[in-house]
């Protein structure tokens, strides 16, 4: 019989690599989605994997809709994916982002000991936990001191995850992973906000772009490639937290350089400082140590910064050139918002 998996937050980026990932290796994948007023299924849709999935409707904000889950899905594994997932937004929602983010994993682990307390599950740490630390690169031993309302939330579910392990001998498991990226990226993350902005230019479509702190360096990995590390983990004979990266780190001006020159252009002319992209606080520098998933998973990522760069670029303008043609196919940028027009409180000059 073929394994079951449910996944929280299979509308997001992880979720759909993951849930195609799971659907190639044979599984029964079962996946959580929001109620909201706007269908939100085009990553799913753009991987050809949307009628493969079994949708159940739930909110980390729900405990009794993640126990239904459960129950409709009884799975082998559960992933939780699901969160406030964006730093800036933490710093305007500090508290839907405690709630979802950290006590929406309570909830998870509580519906598990309460329904079946032999699923194994997977808990989306994060390298946001690091914060500004002094020692680099970052493993597993290295403490953490977060900076974030995001990461606090993240902390919390990081440790209710070891608490449950040891006290209720639950197989749960954290990965720490650092960020990494795709065209499936949202639009607000650095990453795809540049490699969109950079295809408009080129196409002559937009001719600016503002961003934020240029200096920040991130450990940044492309995330089909980190999805297989989350099945990894709970293929283990014991459970346990594996930091996940590519050892390698860039900042965001890195970035963009290599960016513009994916499509020949001097990225100089083209950037315009705005501090409202600010946040009241930053990490300077992640750079990660997966020497353990290396050792025990076998897991080494592949592609590297100018491949993944490169890969983000020519997706974003291939969408744009089909949507210069009229083609209709699943994608986000074309309705998203400027972000010049979005006042927050913390992110103004
Ligand atoms: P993402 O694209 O922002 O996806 C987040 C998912 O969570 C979406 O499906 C979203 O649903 C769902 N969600 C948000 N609030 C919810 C709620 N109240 N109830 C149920 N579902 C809710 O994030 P991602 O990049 O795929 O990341 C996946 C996970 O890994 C997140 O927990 C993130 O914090 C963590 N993580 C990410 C990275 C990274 O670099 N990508 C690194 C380390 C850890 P909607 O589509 O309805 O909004
Ligand atoms: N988003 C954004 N927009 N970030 C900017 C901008 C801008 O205009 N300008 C500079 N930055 C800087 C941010 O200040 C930050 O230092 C860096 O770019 C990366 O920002 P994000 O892409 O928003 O990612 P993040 O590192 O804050 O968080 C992501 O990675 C974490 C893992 O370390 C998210 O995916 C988190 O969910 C994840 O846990």
């Amino acid at each position: 019989m073929s394994k079951r998996a449910l996944i929280t937050g299979v509308t997001g980026q992880d979720g759909a690599y993951l849930a195609k990932f799971l659907i190639e290796k044979g599984y029964e994948v079962f996946g959580t989605y929001r109620r909201l007023s706007s269908p939100n299924f085009w990553r799913l849709q753009s991987l050809n994997i949307a009628d493969r999935i079994n949708l159940i409707p739930a909110d980390l904000l729900d405990g009794t809709s993640i126990v239904e889950a459960m129950e409709i899905s009884k799975p082998d594994e559960i992933y939780n994916l699901a969160a406030q997932s964006f730093v800036g937004a933490s710093f305007e929602q500090p508290i839907g982002t405690g709630e979802i983010t950290g006590l929406g994993t309570m909830r998870v682990l509580e519906a598990i000991r309460q329904v079946n307390p032999k699923v194994r599950m997977y808990q989306a740490s994060t390298s946001e936990l690091y914060g500004n630390v002094n020692q680099s690169p970052q493993n597993e031993d290295v403490p953490f001191h977060p900076v974030s309302p995001y990461a606090a939330a993240k902390l919390y579910g990081y440790w209710t995850v070891k608490i449950y392990r040891e006290g209720y001998n639950i197989f749960a498991c954290n990965g720490i992973l650092f960020n990494h990226e795709s065209p499936l990226r949202g639009l607000e993350f650095v990453t795809r906000k540049i490699s969109n902005a950079v295809a408009k230019i080129a196409l002559g479509i937009d001719n600016i772009i503002e961003i934020g702190n240029l200096d920040a360096k991130r450990d940044w990995g492309y995330a089909p490639e980190y999805v297989e590390s989350m099945w990894l983990i709970l293929q283990q004979d014991k459970p346990d937290d594996f930091v996940i990266a590519t050892n390698e780190s860039h900042s965001v001006k890195e970035f963009m350089e290599k960016a513009f020159s994916v499509v020949n252009l001097d990225w100089q002319k083209y950037v315009k400082i705005n501090k409202k992209y600010n946040r009241p606080l930053d990490i300077n520098l992640l750079l990660g140590d997966a020497s353990k998933a290396k050792n025990k998973l076998g897991w080494e990522p592949k592609v590297k910064f100018d491949q993944l760069v490169e890969i983000m670029v020519k997706e974003d303008l291939l969408r744009w050139e089909r949507f210069k043609k009229g083609e209709h196919f699943p994608w986000d940028a074309s309705n998203y918002m400027s972000e010049t027009k979005i006042l927050t409180r913390s992110l103004k000059t």
